[in-house]
Formats: structure tokens, sequence, C-alpha cells
């Protein structure tokens, strides 16, 4: 046996119920993790709740969690990738990294360089995937660009902002309370804004001589959607990528002829579909990790038992950094 967090019904954190679940050898191409760290983020909070399709499809009672690091313990048939021993880390489905330990297919882990700390890992993989695939693969960031970055001062948002400062990009970023402001700066953003105080896509029209952006990276949906479109220029890129407030309610076509904007609703697990395109996303990452050009800030750490407060405190936009989960 071993402990995790399940679901048995959707819901609200309450539902995270600490129990202990059956243990099972890993099969064919998975390998068996006794997690060191496990990373919170906000899309499980989707996950419980059964926000979306993928998670509303879960088999309950269900272990909950994208993100974990630990040490390789057993081999399923045909695994070449890991030995025994190996640190390795995930940020993908299948969900379930809320545990002591799991199988895991093998071909969705990576290998944690040496000198990057457990917890840090834990804290920034899967936020520093989806940082390189938005700035480098959705849209690619060139220096001297001004682009719009929400939620800077979370958990990608973060690291959005020291990536960007590093790639020579004015980032411009989006927080939803004055405190958050300082940290937002300290995180690389040349501008911050507040949503609700500022008048921010005026602000943003400014400092672009009235231009406006060629990308704005929206991870708060359906409070920001019509704020972030006056952001962008003319053939701008609408990059939704999260729906921290809501939905974004339906959308019509119309609205992007005015401007001929591109609009895109992007996923992790579609920029790192494969071994090679994972291990080069996660290449890139590391190397800004040890180049120290990006360092994710572990804010709270909480017992796997508590997993339910480390979701009352993400959902309370308390987040000023990452997350973790400590087994
Ligand atoms: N599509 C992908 O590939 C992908 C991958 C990773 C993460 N994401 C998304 O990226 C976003 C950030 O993830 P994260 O784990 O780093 O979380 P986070 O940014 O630490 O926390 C979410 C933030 O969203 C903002 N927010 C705005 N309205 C909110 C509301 N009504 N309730 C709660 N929060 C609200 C808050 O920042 P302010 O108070 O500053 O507004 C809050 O701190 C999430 O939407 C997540 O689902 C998407």
């Amino acid at each position: 046996m071993t402990r995790a967090i399940r679901i048995h019904r959707y819901g609200g954190p309450e539902e995270l119920v600490f129990e202990e679940v059956p243990d099972s050898p890993p099969r064919v191409g998975e390998v068996r993790i006794r997690h060191r760290a496990i990373g919170v983020n906000f899309t499980d909070t989707h996950a419980r709740r059964g926000d979306y399709a993928e998670s509303r499809a879960l088999e309950r009672p269900a272990v909950i969690g994208m993100e974990g690091m630990g040490v390789v313990e057993a081999l399923g048939a045909g695994v070449t990738r890991f030995a025994v021993g190996d640190r390795v880390a995930y940020a993908a489905r299948p969900l379930g990294s809320y545990c002591e330990a799991r199988n895991f297919p093998a071909d969705a882990c990576v290998k944690v360089p040496e000198g990057i700390a457990d917890e840090v890992v834990a804290a920034s993989l899967l936020k520093g995937m989806t940082v390189e695939y938005l700035i480098r693969r959705v849209h690619t960031v060139q220096p001297g660009e001004v682009v719009v970055f929400h939620a800077a001062a979370g958990g990608v948002g973060s690291i959005a902002g020291q990536w960007l400062k590093a790639l020579g990009a004015q980032a411009v970023g989006i927080v939803g309370a004055a405190d958050k402001v300082e940290l937002a700066r300290a995180n690389g953003y040349a501008q911050v804004f507040v949503h609700g105080r500022d008048d921010w896509p005026a602000r943003v029209r400014e400092l672009t001589g009235g231009a406006g952006v060629n990308a704005v990276y929206d991870s708060v949906g359906r409070d920001t959607w019509e704020a972030s479109l006056a952001c962008l220029a003319p053939r701008g890129s609408m990059i939704c990528f999260g729906s921290s407030s809501g939905a974004v309610p339906p959308v019509s076509l119309n609205q992007l002829r005015e401007k001929s904007l591109v609009l895109t609703w992007t996923k992790l697990g579609d920029f790192t579909a494969n071994v090679a395109e994972l291990d080069a996303c996660a290449a890139a990452f590391f190397a800004v990790l040890a180049s120290g050009a990006v360092r994710p800030r572990v804010q709270k750490k909480f017992a796997l038992a508590q997993a339910a407060d480390a979701h009352r405190f993400i959902e309370s936009r308390a987040t000023q950094g990452s997350l973790v989960l400590i087994p």
C-alpha cells in the first residue's frame, strides 16, 4: 500500500482525501517512482472540480496531480531510458502525482540534472516547460519585443517574467492586486499593471506608441479576455492557456476580424507530445535554470496530507511563486 490524496467526488478542497491505496509493480514501459516532492498547479484545482472534459473522464476514486519528482525504484519491462536510482521528474498525464510512490510511463519522464534541488524541480518543471513552449514556440518572442503576460506573480508568471527578461523582451505583467507589483517587477517584468485598478489596455497601447502588442499570454480567461484583445496590435496573437477566473464565453469570429487577430488555446501536453519534444523542452528549461537566469521561488511547502490547504491557498490568489507537497 502507499498513501495518496484521492477524490471520490468532484468538488471543493474538502474532497481531497488522504488515504491508503493499493500498490502494483510497474507495467511494460513504466517506471516506479518514489516521490521526493510533488508540484501543485492551478490545473490540479480544475481536475478536482472536474472542470474540463479530460478531468470529468477520471475514473474515481482518483489520485490527482500532474507533476512530481523522485527516484526510480523499479523498472517495467522494456524500459531502457532510466536505471534504478535515477532522479526523474514529470509534468504530464495520466494524473496521479499526489502520492508517496506511483508507476508512470518512462517516456513521459525526464532525467533531472545534478545540482537542481528536489523541491525546485517539483516547483518548476511543469511551469517552466509551459513557459518554454509559450514564449519560444507558440509565439517566438524577440529581443526588445513588448508582450503582455497575466498572473505575473503566480507560479507560471514568475518564471515567465524571468525568462522573458533573459530573452531581452520588455514584458508587461498583469497582476490581480497591488501587493503583487513589487514581486512581479523583481521577476523581470518591465512594467506591471493591476487588473481592476489600472486601465491596462490603454497603458499597453501608450507603451507601444499606440500600436499594441504582438502577443498576449492570458491564463486568467473570463475576467481579462476582452481587455487582452484590446491590447493587441493588428495581426497579434491572443494566446489563451488557462481559465483561472472561469472559461471565456463563446467567441465570435468577428472579434478577430477587426484586427486580423490569431487566437489559440494551448496545452503543454500537445507541445511535449513525444520523447524528442519533451526532452528538448525540458533541456531548454534546465539550461535557463543552470544559467541562473530563472530562479523558481518555492513559496510554500505543505505535507502531502495537507493538499487541501495547498488548494485553498492557490485558489485564494495567494501564490507568489510555487507550491510543493512533501510526501
Ligand atoms: N495550458 C497550459 O499548458 C498550462 C500549463 C500550466 C499552467 N496553466 C495555467 O496557467 C495559470 C497559472 O498556473 P499556476 O499553477 O502558475 O497558478 P498561479 O498563477 O500561481 O495561480 C493562479 C493565478 O491566477 C490569477 N487569477 C485570476 N483570477 C482568479 C480567480 N478568480 N481565482 C483564482 N486565481 C485567479 C491569480 O493571479 P492574480 O491575482 O495576480 O490575477 C492567481 O494567483 C493557470 O490558469 C493554469 O491553469 C496552463
